[in-house]
């Protein structure tokens, strides 16, 4: 970037406000404290709303239409906050990110000329150079050629915030399951070498992380030179890592190694997140999710031999293309048989470009929602159960912080489950980032509350 251009960009400019919206998985999440990363050089500091900002940033996700349709709506509301200011003779920028805008980086500066700058996944290392182009010509659009080996070359160092921290290890999917739109818009699978995932995990460390989840769309894949179980064993090594988790996993890429250190491994928590799709090997075929429905549940029982407590969650989507009652029954009969502690299922989306788009029994949408209510109301009983049953149990709370009540603290179980306990006299503060025994005393769906031993004592 030449100086011109660098001013032009905000750095000689003095601070300016940003503002990002994640949507989406995981990765996204990444990406968006990436991109604040990338974009601190230039003067660009975390803004409290879009009404504050300079640049606003819509990290969006494409994977059910409602997801891409929000991304519409949202840079409707925010052409009005642009329309004001200019009226005040300033600017706020709009920029579209993540995979809406790999997918539809086109139709998005078409549809929505209020948008100056659209960058897809693999190229947020560029925003500098398209803020500055920006600025310019309007209407710069730069999605990927899918390069992510040169996102993380580029990228600067990780600025950590909290005590837990997401750490990208694979990018992209080679899977090509029928309904997702993942491989268009993240490109082909690629692994981050070993020594580039360790840097970063010790730097993190550095600043006070204490859990790591490693993450990618197919984590389980990754073979940046050893395989993920090798690499868990490796980040362990960290003394002050305390806890590792990864996600999301394809039941495919589960190793007998990758299971045996869930057993073996004390730092690697007892939960995972194995999506399932469906309980239906003929639906998971047409899928093309590579395995049956057979498998998945042998899987389940080597991870429970391995680490008996193991907390399982999944993904299911109900109402796939020729998906009829009874293959619908056949994955309510696999969530019985599994019993998972949570769980996240969707309709299917109809989503342009992928195949299940144009195949034959597409499900309507009335039996749809009958099917997904059905299914939902045994998952959450199953959450519910699995919550309550930590009740009167002591467990070890990585703390995140301060509570919502005064003298609470919150934190995580190691099934991920959110806990909140009062700690009595003094600043719940200061137990952040500690690892602090508490006795279960409530379970409610989604969290379970607890009081600190010394308090339960007494
Ligand atoms: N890589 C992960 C998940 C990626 S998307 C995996 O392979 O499991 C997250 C979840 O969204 C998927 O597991 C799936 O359950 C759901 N999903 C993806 N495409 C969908 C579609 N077209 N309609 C409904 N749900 C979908
Ligand atoms: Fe999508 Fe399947 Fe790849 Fe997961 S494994 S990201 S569901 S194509
Ligand atoms: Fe959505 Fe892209 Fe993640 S489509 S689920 S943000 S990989």
């Amino acid at each position: 970037m030449s100086d011109a251009e660098q001013r032009r960009a905000g750095s000689i400019n003095g601070p300016k406000g940003l503002y990002i919206e994640t949507y989406g998985c995981q990765m996204n999440l990444y990406d968006s404290e990436r991109m604040a990363d990338v974009l601190r050089p230039l003067g660009y500091a975390q803004a409290a709303t879009p009404e504050e900002a300079d640049l606003v940033i819509l990290n969006t996700c494409h994977i059910r239409e409602k997801a891409t349709e929000k991304v519409y709506s949202e840079i409707g509301r925010l052409r009005l906050i642009k329309e004001a200011r200019r009226a005040e003779g300033r600017d706020l920028s709009i920029a579209v990110a993540g995979c809406v805008a790999q997918a539809e980086g086109e139709e998005i500066a078409r549809r929505a000329p209020a948008v100056d700058l659209v960058v897809g996944p693999q190229s947020l290392h560029k925003l500098p150079e398209l803020i500055a182009r920006a600025a310019r010509a309007k209407g710069v659009a730069l999605t990927a050629e899918f390069t992510a080996e040169e996102k993380f070359d580029a990228l600067p160092e990780r600025r950590a915030d909290g005590v837990s921290a997401f750490l990208s290890v694979q990018e992209g999917c080679d899977k090509f399951c029928t309904f997702c739109v993942v491989p268009y818009t993240r490109g082909a699978e690629y692994s981050r070498p070993a020594e580039a995932v360790l840097a970063e995990a010790r730097a993190l460390a550095a600043q006070g992380v204490r859990e790591i989840t490693l993450i990618g769309q197919n984590v389980n894949a990754y073979h940046g030179g050893m395989d993920l179980a090798e690499l868990i064993g490796e980040v362990a090594k960290i003394e002050t890592v305390a806890r590792i988790r990864y996600t999301t996993s394809h039941p495919l890429e589960m190793s007998d190694a990758l299971i045996a250190a869930h057993g073996e491994e004390p730092k690697l928590m007892p939960q995972l997140h194995l999506p399932v799709q469906s309980g239906s090997t003929r639906i998971l075929k047409a899928m093309n999710r590579k395995h049956t429905a057979d498998d998945y549940l042998r899987i389940i029982e080597k991870l429970r031999a391995a680490r008996p407590d193991i907390a399982m969650s999944t993904d299911i989507i109900v109402g796939f293309p020729g998906e009829r009652d009874a293959e619908f029954e056949e994955t309510m009969a696999l969530v019985r048989e599994v019993g998972f502690a949570s769980a996240f299922s969707f309709k299917y989306s109809r989503r342009p470009g992928t195949p299940a788009a144009s195949m034959q029994g597409q499900v309507g949408e009335d039996a749809k929602a009958e099917r997904l209510a059905r299914l939902q109301g045994v998952l959450n009983a199953q959450q519910r159960m699995f919550n309550e049953a930590q009740i009167g149990r002591v467990l070890p709370v990585l703390v995140a912080g301060r509570g919502r009540r005064p003298g609470q603290a919150h934190g995580r179980s190691p099934y991920l489950q959110a806990v909140h306990f009062d700690c009595g006299v003094g600043d719940p503060g200061r137990l952040t980032g500690e690892i602090v025994s508490v006795r279960i005393e409530a379970a409610s769906q989604n969290s379970l509350a607890a009081r600190a031993p010394n308090e339960a004592a007494a």
